[in-house]
């Protein structure tokens, strides 16, 4: 079979290495992929939102299965134009993507299913907004509906600073249409966790729950990024809360979309606040949460294209997934300034000696390759990834690499996994 993946992040290369066990596979392209998955796959130099050359380039190398990792090319209907070709494609449809698409769109499922989540209002008038903020005095979040690339959700301590969102995301449009309509929610105390399912419409699958660490800073300060790093499986998900999450929060969003005529096929990503009351979910995604796969696939023994082929054909039912016993941890090495702006092109060092350790794997973010070197070339750079017996161990391990590697400027928060604690 030849799998093509489209995106170039740790996800993807995570991805990539997992399909590349598979003995179903022989080829493997990504598009555009990184300085790490041209070693031992393909790089098609096509950009993720290039839907019609990444369709054709699918068509004429008679690719057999494509695996969508970003959320941008679903949102814009990559799998709507690959099924029109009758290209095997595995993502949910431009509608179901709306889960993650329109934050409203989210909102309003939760509500009409009884899927647990903060009490929110929808506003598309600034002056309401505002209106509904003075008259509220508990600290709030203020969300932007659409896209907007990890930074349109606000939590807010004061009033003063949800006023300012508001003018932000709404008056002064920094996220474009998509701040069009404005979310005030509850903001919810709690640990986060993130539940990833396969979905074949019907059935749900989930993988081992994780944790991500979202904040650049130790100790969960400082503003939000695309993750920092990430652990799985977590204590903060017992098998109780597990279940409870899979039932109330998956299941019935699987169920909600299909009675709305969007069946769901694909990845389901609920980012789930363990709150006082119970579980309530913070959102949706329609693909693979990155760092959070990176730290979950080292773990899973069953072949992933077959899970993929099972999701497809809709008999996830009949599937099954086994899990190490290992505890996995990914520590994310990041360029200095970053998530704000960084430079790009410093040499990396070490990786190899890294990887020649027992049970770690250094999935590629931001590098690329050029000549013998491998450089950096973006935000989040590598993801380091170790398994131990036990969560202990297993930051032992993967910090002990961490520290073999180095490139000018780099940045890694030093307490990933502590939150198992
Ligand atoms: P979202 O994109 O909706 O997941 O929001 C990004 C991050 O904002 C989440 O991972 C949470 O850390 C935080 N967040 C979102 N909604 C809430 C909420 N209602 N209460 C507290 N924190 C929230
Ligand atoms: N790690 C958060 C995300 O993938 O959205």
């Amino acid at each position: 079979m030849k799998v093509l993946i489209i995106g170039s992040g740790g996800r993807e290369h995570a991805l990539a290495w997992k399909v590349k066990q598979s003995e179903q596979v022989r080829q493997i392209f990504l598009a555009p992929g990184n300085g790490g998955t041209t070693t031992f796959a393909e790089n098609v130099p096509i950009n993720v939102k290039d839907i019609q050359k990444l369709a054709d380039f699918a068509n004429q190398n008679e690719i057999d299965l494509t695996i969508v990792g970003p959320e941008m090319p679903l949102v814009a209907g990559i799998v709507d134009e690959f099924k029109k070709r009758n290209l095997r494609i595995f993502g949910p449809s431009q509608n179901a993507a709306l889960l993650e698409g329109s934050k409203v769109f989210a909102k309003e499922l939760m509500a009409k299913y009884d899927i647990p989540t903060a009490s929110f209002r929808i506003f598309d008038n600034p002056d309401k907004a505002v209106k509904f903020v003075e008259l509220k005095n508990c600290p709030m979040v203020i969300k932007a509906d659409g896209l907007a690339a990890g930074k349109g959700v606000i939590v807010c301590d004061g009033k003063g600073q949800a006023r300012q969102a508001i003018k932000e995301i709404m008056i002064k449009e920094k996220f474009g249409d998509a701040g069009k309509k404005v979310i005030i929610e509850e903001k919810l105390i709690g640990q986060e966790a993130s539940i990833i399912a396969l979905s074949d419409g019907e059935n749900v699958l989930a993988l081992t729950p994780s944790q991500d660490h979202k904040q650049i800073y130790d100790g969960d300060k400082g503003p939000n990024t695309g993750g920092m790093g990430a652990y799985s499986p977590t204590p903060v998900v017992d098998r109780e809360i597990f279940n409870y999450c899979v039932d109330k929060i998956i299941k019935r969003t699987v169920l909600g979309m299909k009675k709305e005529g969007m069946r769901f096929q694909g990845v389901l990503y609920a980012g789930i606040m363990m709150t006082e009351d119970g579980p309530k979910t913070l959102e949706f995604n329609v693909r693979f949460g990155d760092p959070e796969i990176q730290a979950i696939l080292p773990r899973m023994k069953s072949d992933l294209v077959d899970l993929i082929l099972g999701t497809l054909e809709g008999n996830l039912a009949d599937k099954k997934i086994e899990w190490s016993d290992k505890t996995c941890v990914c520590v994310v090495m990041s360029s200095g300034g970053y998530p704000g702006s960084y430079e790009n092109g410093k040499e990396i060092s070490g990786i190899k000696e890294a990887e020649s350790l027992d049970d770690i794997v250094v999935f590629h973010a931001g590098t690329k390759k050029e000549g013998q070197k491998i450089l950096t070339n973006g935000g989040r750079v590598l993801g380091i990834t170790g398994l131990g017996k036990d969560i202990k161990g297993a930051i032992e391990r993967t910090y002990k690499a961490v520290k073999i590697i180095s490139f000018d400027n780099m940045y890694y928060r030093k307490d990933i996994g502590l939150k198992a604690f």
